[in-house]
């Protein structure tokens, strides 16, 4: 399986998922990185790990249909059969969208459906979460579908809220756990354990 990641910012997610590939847990590729942020530490983290990678933003392409069309033959480029999202900010476009239906995850730092949507992201979800006195919050891994984090959830992990918990702790241990979650799930997506929607690309 080949992954094909976008990522705007540290890339910690990637990082995890790309060290599971190279330990054997993740029988996968990393093929490529795509980043808005000519300055990401995913971009730094590709370039270290000698994963081929790309810059493509509104600055790169200022018509949204090309910036879709460049992410798109890059995706096809490297022909990545999986598209992660590991904190990608941008919502991606329609040509990208549908040439790879039901394979384009994102992974969200909470319980979906609750605390998601937009606005609903880094400290914003875990202030909320805390401010709602929810016991339980989590990771979920889901489709991306052309809005912010509506799409079916495939996985889901539960993450205990303590009564000490700040945003900033609660943000930190769930982080943690998306780090293994996430290339638990895509093994499991390696062997058929969790089917995704279709296998049309
Ligand atoms: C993660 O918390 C993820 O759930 C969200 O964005 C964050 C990305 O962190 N979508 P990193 O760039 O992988 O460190």
């Amino acid at each position: 399986m080949n992954i094909g990641f976008l990522a705007s910012h540290n890339g910690s997610n990637m990082q995890a998922i790309v060290d599971a590939c190279t330990s054997g847990t993740l029988h996968a590729v990393p093929a490529v990185v795509i980043s808005n942020n000519n300055s990401s530490g995913a971009i730094s983290r590709a370039k270290q790990e000698g994963i081929p990678c790309y810059h493509l933003s509104a600055k790169t392409h200022t018509e949204p249909e090309e910036l879709d069309q460049a992410i798109l033959s890059a995706l096809l480029q490297h022909k990545v059969d999986v598209v992660v999202l590991a904190g990608y900010m941008k919502k991606l476009g329609p040509k990208t969208l549908s040439r790879f239906p039901g394979r384009i995850l994102n992974i969200h730092p909470a319980l979906l459906p609750k605390y998601g949507g937009k606005g609903m992201y880094g400290m914003h979800v875990h202030e909320a979460v805390i401010a709602a006195a929810e016991t339980e919050s989590g990771v979920s891994i889901h489709i991306v579908d052309a809005e912010y984090d509506t799409g079916p959830v495939i996985a889901q992990a539960c993450v205990t809220v303590e009564p000490t918990d700040t945003p900033e702790t609660l943000a930190a241990r769930i982080l943690k756990r998306e780090h293994t979650f996430f290339a638990e799930t895509l093994q499991k997506i390696t062997t058929g354990e969790i089917a995704l929607p279709t296998e049309d690309k």
